[in-house]
């Protein structure tokens, strides 16, 4: 037999899926040995994955290892102000048109504008000022390590959850899964470029108690991490800092890419966002400030029906019932332990009370609904009702991010809309359609429209 009848492809390729069926079936072997000889009432075995312990669904590890800790950390940034609108007007809004100028290049010709990653950078940037500091939030790798393991945390736990069960574990300690593999790459650069940072400060604060320290969530991330027992390494005070960063640019990006499809899909709001962007930019000499903030009424309606219509997922509120007895729900259903719910958040948005004709996009719905002074706090953006807003969940695990999320996206859209032109490409004028994966709703990452420096003032 001749080499090359040996080597043909159909034969390597036989060969390849036979080695690839042992591996698997080895692995079926250890992964069904290992649950026998360990009696686990469950079929998984929890993987040390970021943020969420996808495999084993162990929702307490994960609310344990990460959820408490940002929770904390965002509770104590809005208490110290930090998180707040003042330093979100003198330290965050100086930064987004710089930041803006390096992702819009304004030129006064039409020029195409990628919206998703453009958004990805945008948000980036801006929420990297406020958790690492001006000297790491535009290095060009933080940027790019950020938005990717935003991109292959939400990929990974796709493929994840594609594999048989019993295999995950398994295929993600053997590193088969590309995307998890990528994660821990960016985890670790997380802390090469973290950790001498967290140490030197220790060391500058250490030294001399008094000094001014920086307003950043790495500062408070260390401060935290004083005040419990034990106290987090500074490992997990790196990992912390990316997983926070995930979860401000992931959601806050898909909902200013939804914002700019929105409004390039029907163009005649432009007019009536701008008169409002100008006037409250002009009263505030474009400061937009706390009070200018909440002028921006139309905007904020804007947002939230897009959001209301294109939310970030199809549900919200997934938890698994802990309690050993279930839990007996107001009209009488019994969820016994290990019940895995979530609320129906987008069907939820379509309530027909408040909203009237709610298939309809109508961008000044919740403006005109605040105008009656008894609903006048009801319909803000942030605002959250088990009835019909639960974009960001509702009650005692609400989104605490989602004020700042609000202040981000309203600044750049005000910015953008005052500064630049936008309109669809030629042909592309219909709303694109989101892409679904499991549960979550991605805006079309392929759209690019036209941009340029605004010609009439
Ligand atoms: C438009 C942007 C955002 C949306 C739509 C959004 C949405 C959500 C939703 C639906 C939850 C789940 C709550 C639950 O399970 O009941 C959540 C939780 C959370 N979000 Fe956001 N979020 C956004 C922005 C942010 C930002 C900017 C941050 C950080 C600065 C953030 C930090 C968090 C944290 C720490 C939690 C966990 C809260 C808990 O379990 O108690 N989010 N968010």
């Amino acid at each position: 037999m001749s080499l090359e009848t040996s080597l043909s492809p159909q034969r390597l390729v036989l060969f390849l899926s036979e080695i690839f069926s042992a591996i698997l079936f080895f692995l079926f072997l250890r992964e069904a040995s290992l649950l026998f000889i360990k009696q686990k009432r469950r079929f998984t075995k929890p993987v040390n994955l970021p943020v969420v312990n996808l495999d084993g669904n162990n929702y307490r590890a994960a609310e344990e290892s990460y959820v408490t800790d940002l929770i904390t950390l965002l509770k104590e940034g809005r208490e110290k102000g930090v998180m707040g609108d003042k330093f979100f007007v003198d330290v965050i809004r100086p930064e987004i048109p710089a930041t803006l100028k390096t992702s819009l290049n304004p030129k006064l010709d039409w020029r195409p504008f990628h919206v998703y990653p453009k958004c990805l950078r945008m948000i980036s940037l801006i929420s990297g000022r406020i958790f690492v500091g001006p000297d790491l939030n535009r290095d060009e790798k933080w940027i790019t390590t950020n938005i990717d393991f935003t991109i292959d945390l939400f990929r990974g736990g796709e493929a994840v959850r594609r594999l048989p069960q019993l295999l995950r574990s398994a295929a993600i300690n053997l590193r088969l899964v590309p995307k998890v593999n990528r994660m821990w790459d960016q985890e670790r650069y997380a802390m090469r470029v973290l950790i001498p940072i967290l140490k030197q400060r220790i060391k500058e604060q250490t030294e001399d108690p008094d000094m001014d320290r920086p307003k950043d969530m790495l500062q408070w991330i260390m401060e935290y991490s004083r005040s419990v027992n034990p106290p987090l390494s500074l490992e997990r005070q790196a990992k912390t800092q990316l997983i926070l960063g995930m979860s401000a640019i992931h959601a806050s990006s898909i909902a200013t890419v939804n914002f700019i499809y929105d409004l390039m899909a029907r163009p005649e709001y432009l007019k009536p966002l701008r008169e409002e962007v100008d006037r409250v930019w002009e009263e505030s000499n474009g400061e937009l400030d706390k009070p200018a903030m909440s002028k921006l009424v139309k905007l904020d309606s804007f947002l939230k029906e897009s959001q209301r219509l294109h939310p970030a997922a199809h549900i919200t509120f997934d938890r698994e019932i802990t309690n050993k007895k279930g839990f007996t729900l107001s009209n009488g259903l019994h969820l016994p332990q290990h019940t895995h719910y979530a609320v129906a958040s987008s069907l939820i948005a379509k309530n027909s009370e408040p909203w009237q004709n709610p298939e309809e996009f109508d961008g000044l719905r919740c403006a005109k609904l605040r105008e009656n002074p008894a609903d006048h706090s009801k319909f803000h953006f942030v605002s959250t009702n088990p009835y019909h807003s639960m974009a960001f969940s509702h009650g005692k695990h609400a989104c605490p991010g989602r004020f700042f999320a609000a202040n981000e996206i309203k600044t750049i859209m005000a910015y953008m809309i005052r500064h630049f032109d936008m309109k669809p490409v030629q042909g592309k004028e219909k709303r694109p359609e989101s892409v679904v994966f499991g549960h979550n709703l991605q805006p079309d990452p392929s759209v690019e429209i036209l941009i340029r420096k605004r010609q009439e003032w």
